[in-house]
């Protein structure tokens, strides 16, 4: 083999192995939870959150998931299907991602790669004391 084309051959497995390695690390699977349902709402407890920031919610009366996040005392619900070709997407503790053509939002829904160019639906959210409800029919 050339030596240019082994150097260039090498490089390029090289960053491969990187870039899944890098995949590979914000993959950590996320809780996913099956919410309560009552009419155009969806029900959480506070206390799914003791773990960790982010859960899955996913529940037959919706057609994709919603990931819940909690940030300081605040929690956002973001319809997880993008916004390019609604195409469900895939969360990671960073990101949320769509295989089909590669865009990726981050955990606010703001797209941080195109081809979507719109953010992605955030679902209304009221609270009390141990429960979260996220209202189906009403986005922010
Ligand atoms: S449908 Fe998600 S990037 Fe095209």
């Amino acid at each position: 083999m050339e030596r240019r084309a082994f150097i260039k051959q090498t490089c390029l497995a090289c960053g491969g192995m990187l870039a899944a390695s890098a995949l590979l690390s914000s993959c950590s699977s996320l809780p996913l939870v099956q919410a309560k349902a009552d009419q155009d709402k969806l029900f959480l407890a506070k206390s799914e959150f003791a773990a960790g920031n982010l859960i899955i919610v996913r529940n037959n009366k919706i057609d994709t998931d919603i990931l819940v996040r909690k940030k300081d005392n605040e929690f956002i619900a973001l319809r997880m299907m993008c916004t390019h070709e609604e195409q469900p997407l895939t969360a990671t503790t960073d990101q949320l991602h769509c295989a089909s053509h590669g865009s990726s939002f981050d955990l606010n829904g703001n797209v941080t790669r195109e081809p979507a160019t719109k953010p992605l639906r955030k679902y209304k959210i009221t609270t009390t004391e141990e429960e979260i409800t996220i209202h189906l029919n009403q986005f922010l």
